[in-house]
């Protein structure tokens, strides 16, 4: 029997429209456009309507998967949503919401939590339920609004975030796989990346979440390559998740990796969370940049503390 190859084989992703530009927040706290640009590579970031929530951002990415991808939606019979600012707090899960609003019925749907780490997970729990035979044609998600969980008064956390989602489909398929994957989570670690309890907002021990996250990305890739005897030549495209451009040159700089292979929109976006790796993977395809049998590893860290990765070929 010939082995089973897990892919992607359509993506979608959806920004809402509305900017905040670094000016424009200068406005509510004492921070500047030099200062945000030069230490995060951050220009502007998208936020979400009031009314519009994760599970909106989440089905604008699917609808713009069906309208470039002539799939059946009908076909979906998972879906898996990573996501740090759900709809509801606890249940019901985003990924019903989802589910519901997409007009599928029936199928098994469900909310994972791994901070910005989320779609590395999602996408790898998707894989085994589709390997086990669960689940055949699932779409997996990374939706956030974390505007909602954002102190509009802390310039120590708000100039780093925006809204935004990305969906792909993933299913058996002779065209992309996904070769690996590697997760890890480091729960003593929790304290330094929280969304409160009683506030609902975001704190976070910004030197020491850099210093992991360099540590977290570097160790991903050169994990990723040693078990599958490959080496950094062999990489075409490092998809990190988006938080700090400064993050990803000291990790290129730390371990010997070139700088360009990394993809990088945080300019445009800043950091969505479970959101950012499907988004620029979508922008990716979409200019081109993705070509049959390039190997790519997408690379993810964030709350928990959680990290890992996957390599791809596709
Ligand atoms: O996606 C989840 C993972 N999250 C991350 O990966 C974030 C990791 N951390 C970081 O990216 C960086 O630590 C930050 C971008 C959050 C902060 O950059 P930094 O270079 O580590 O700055 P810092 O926290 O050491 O602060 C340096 C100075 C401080 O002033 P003093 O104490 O030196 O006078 C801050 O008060 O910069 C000040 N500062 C600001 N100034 C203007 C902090 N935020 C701002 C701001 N505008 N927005």
């Amino acid at each position: 029997m010939s082995p089973k190859y897990i892919g992607i084989t359509a993506l979608g992703s959806y920004v809402p429209k509305k900017t905040l530009t670094n000016n424009e927040l200068s406005h509510l706290v004492d921070t500047s456009d030099e200062w945000i640009h030069s230490h995060t590579g951050i220009k502007e970031r998208h936020l979400a309507s009031e009314n519009e929530r994760c599970s909106d951002l989440a089905v604008e990415a699917a609808n713009n998967l069906f309208s470039n991808h002539a799939r059946n939606k009908a076909e979906i019979d998972g879906i898996v949503v990573s996501t740090a600012t759900p709809d509801y707090v606890g249940f019901p899960s985003t990924a019903c919401i989802i589910q519901d609003k997409l007009g599928l019925t029936d199928i098994p749907a469900f909310d994972i939590s791994a901070g910005c780490t989320g779609f590395i997970y999602a996408l790898e729990a998707a894989r085994g339920m589709i390997l086990s035979g669960t689940m055949h044609k699932v779409l997996v998600f990374g939706s956030e609004k974390l505007s909602q969980v954002v102190n509009w008064e802390d310039r120590n956390t708000c100039v780093l975030f925006g809204d935004g989602a990305g969906c792909v489909l993933l299913e058996e398929t002779n065209d992309n796989r996904i070769i690996d994957c590697t997760l890890h989570s480091e729960g003593n670690g929790a304290q330094a990346l929280v969304i409160q309890n009683d506030s609902h907002t975001i704190t976070m021990e910004g030197r020491s979440v850099y210093a992991f996250a360099v540590r977290a990305i570097g160790d991903t890739i050169v994990d990723l390559l040693k078990r599958n005897n490959l080496s950094l030549e062999d990489i075409d495209w490092i998809v990190p998740h988006q938080a700090n451009e400064r993050i990803i040159a000291a990790c290129a700089k730390r371990y010997g990796f070139n700088q360009n292979t990394f993809y990088m929109n945080i300019e445009r976006y800043a950091n969505t969370s479970a959101a950012s790796i499907p988004i620029a993977l979508k922008e990716m395809d979409e200019a081109n940049l993705l070509k049959k049998g390039q190997k790519i590893i997408l690379v993810g860290f964030g709350a928990g503390l959680t990290y890992g990765g996957t390599l791809i070929q596709w």
